[in-house]
């Protein structure tokens, strides 16, 4: 994982690497560091967020127009000064930033350990800036040939950004599975894990592709080869200027903010493609292959964690609607497991991202199997999605908070159209339903905005509940992957273990856990499934658990069966996992509060999990 934001022109190059660094902390935040080239190397490292080193370099010398910075997840190596990025050379002559893993690392440690080398760091990354270095002396080679000497050797995946603090006047940028955009600018070169840091100030980018090296010149000149030496035409990407506000406003946590967001990012997702004078939904990416979404009878969702569960939503619509059969797997399990993909199968990949590396390679293998591959993305020019050979936007906006909350709900939005739009083009839907469907569609950023007034009736209740250590959510039918992602949401912000089941299976073991101090979240709001779920909620009722009822307005329930009731408004049921959803938000942020988590930034954890 981990975030890398370097420049190298005519600016100051600090503030514009803080800047950078705090746009990238999506991908870690165990560490930041920076290094700035001005005559001599200013070395600055921190465990902790950037705000931390940020703090540690007040008043110390920041100046010069050469720098790069690094926030860091950690893989090998705690958390800690010594193992922050930028790592140094044994010499002390070469910098560098790394966001990967090399796999054989021991091997080449080992290796170096007996030419001599030592080590400050227990990184996999300081062990390949020694290698490049080893390579460079040894050979007397510059920078940018030992660069590409090296990684040859190299197992595992990279993007990195060295500089030789004897000629400070370049940077050499090399890239394997890792993601590095480089923006060109009148002013110099901005280097980032992605083009979202550097939007303000230039609207050209090369994405670098895999085993390619560039060197990037203070004097404004480039080139980039692979690493057989041959010279490549990088294609220049425009990226629109980004509006994306990252201000919490005020709101305590960008978590909250982007709950309430919702009404908005939904308007966005759907405002262009509810087509209601055709009573159609316009979906380019699927318009465009139409006879392949016709004749397909098989598609496959990979996803991981919240995008498997909006998958998972997928499947149930698009197999009611549309009669397509719909399997949902876990990216990092289909990518390993030679997957069986036939003629005429569409693989669909959902990330927020667009960089999760399971994802990604799940996407790769479908794609070499020959299969079309189709994405759902929020972030515009991701690498998963300039991988698809269509992709459909989410338009959430960008998304901060480290549970993801807006991007979820923007993907089951996004999904629920497919399978209307599939089912439409399969002739499985008639044109009443259709009308119904996109009426209800329209009316949702409303009801979103219905569902978020539950705010102050969950806070209290919350509070009473939040000691507990444990929890468990219930639904079924298309609530049952909405209870799998409230456990989901709970776990990572609050740390309370928490799972969640089809209510039903409630009597094959996991019964066993209920007693007093087990609250149970149940999700009643789908209709069809409000009489059996009914009977689920009185087996636990009598086990003396405490059940929280998430309903519907309208739906009459004996209050005797719920100890707690949150109240939301009624939708058509297609939409229930949509407004279902909020309270359990809501609960996630509360629960975090009232306990005193980080609510933006949970431990061990990071937005974007580009490493396997
Ligand atoms: C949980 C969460 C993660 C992500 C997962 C996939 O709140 O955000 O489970 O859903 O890491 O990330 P994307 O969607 O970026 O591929």
């Amino acid at each position: 994982m981990c975030g890398i934001m370097a420049y190298i022109g005519k600016k100051e190059a600090y503030p514009i690497i803080i800047d950078g660094l705090k746009k990238l902390e999506y991908r870690g935040y165990d560490s930041a560091g920076v290094a700035i080239m001005n005559g001599s190397l200013s070395l600055y490292k921190k465990q902790g967020k950037v705000t931390f080193l940020e703090d540690f370099t007040d008043g110390k010398k920041t100046n010069g127009n050469l720098a790069m910075g690094h926030t860091r997840w950690a893989t090998h190596g705690i958390p800690s000064d010594y193992n922050a990025h930028p790592h140094t050379s044994q010499s002390g002559r070469l910098v560098m930033v790394h966001n990967g893993i090399i796999e054989n690392y021991e091997f080449l440690k080992t290796l170096l350990k007996e030419k001599g080398f030592n080590f400050k760091s227990d990184t996999d990354s300081e062990v390949l800036v020694q290698f490049i270095e080893w390579y460079q002396v040894k050979y007397a080679l510059t920078l940018k040939e030992a660069v590409r000497r090296a990684l040859q050797d190299v197992e595992g995946t990279y993007a990195i950004v060295i500089m030789d603090t004897i000629a400070p006047n370049k940077i050499i940028v090399a890239k394997k599975e890792n993601p590095l955009a480089i923006g060109l600018a009148d002013d110099g070169f901005y280097i980032a894990s992605d083009a979202g840091p550097m939007s303000k100030y230039t609207s050209e980018v090369i994405y670098l592709n895999d085993e390619e090296v560039g060197e990037l010149n203070i004097d404004g000149s480039f080139s980039v080869i692979d690493l057989e030496n041959n010279e490549i035409a990088s294609i220049v990407t425009s990226i629109s200027k980004s509006n994306d506000n990252y201000d919490k406003g005020s709101f305590d946590s960008y978590m909250l903010k982007e709950i309430f967001q919702q009404p908005d990012t939904i308007k966005n997702c759907i405002s262009t493609r509810l087509d209601v004078a055709n009573n159609n939904i316009d979906l380019k990416a699927v318009d465009e292959h139409k006879r392949l979404f016709k004749n397909t009878n098989r598609i496959i969702i990979v996803g991981c964690g919240t995008s498997w569960h909006a998958g998972l939503i997928g499947e149930y619509l698009i197999e009611a609607l549309a009669n397509v059969s719909v399997e949902v797997e876990y990216a990092s399990e289909f990518r390993y497991r030679n997957p069986v993909i036939n003629q005429n199968d569409i693989v669909i990949a959902i990330s927020q991202s667009g960089e999760t590396a399971d994802t990604l390679a799940a996407l790769k293998l479908a794609n070499e199997k020959g299969a079309f591959t189709y994405s759902l993305v929020n972030t515009p020019e991701s690498t998963i999605a300039r991988h698809s050979d269509s992709v459909s936007y989410i338009k959430a906006g960008v998304e901060i908070g480290v549970a993801s909350t807006k991007a979820f709900t923007g993907q089951v939005t996004l999904l629920t159209m497919l399978a209307i739009k599939l089912a439409i083009i399969k002739e499985t839907i008639n044109p009443s339903e259709v009308q119904k469907y996109i009426k209800a569609i329209h009316q949702l950023p409303t009801l979103v905005e219905g569902a978020l007034k539950t705010k102050n009736v969950i806070k209290k209740i919350v509070k009473k509940l939040s000691n507990n250590n444990n929890a468990l959510f219930l639904g079924r039918g298309l609530n049952f992957p909405v209870a799998l992602e409230g456990a989901l949401k709970l776990k990572e912000i609050s740390y309370i273990h928490a799972e969640g089941y089809p209510a039903a299976e409630m009597k094959h073991g996991p019964i066993a856990l209920i007693d007093e101090n087990m609250p149970v979240f149940i999700l009643a709001t789908n209709d069809s499934a409000l009489n059996k779920l009914v009977s689920n909620i009185q087996e636990i009722k009598s086990r003396k658990g405490i059940v929280v009822l998430i309903k519907n307005e309208d739906q009459i329930i004996s209050k005797e069966l719920a100890d707690y009731v949150i109240e939301i408004p009624k939708v058509e049921e297609i939409l229930c996992p949509i407004i279902s959803s909020i309270p359990l938000q809501l609960i996630s942020y509360y629960a975090a509060k009232f306990r005193g988590c980080n609510i933006d930034q949970p431990r061990n954890l990071a937005k974007s999990v580009t490493v396997e």
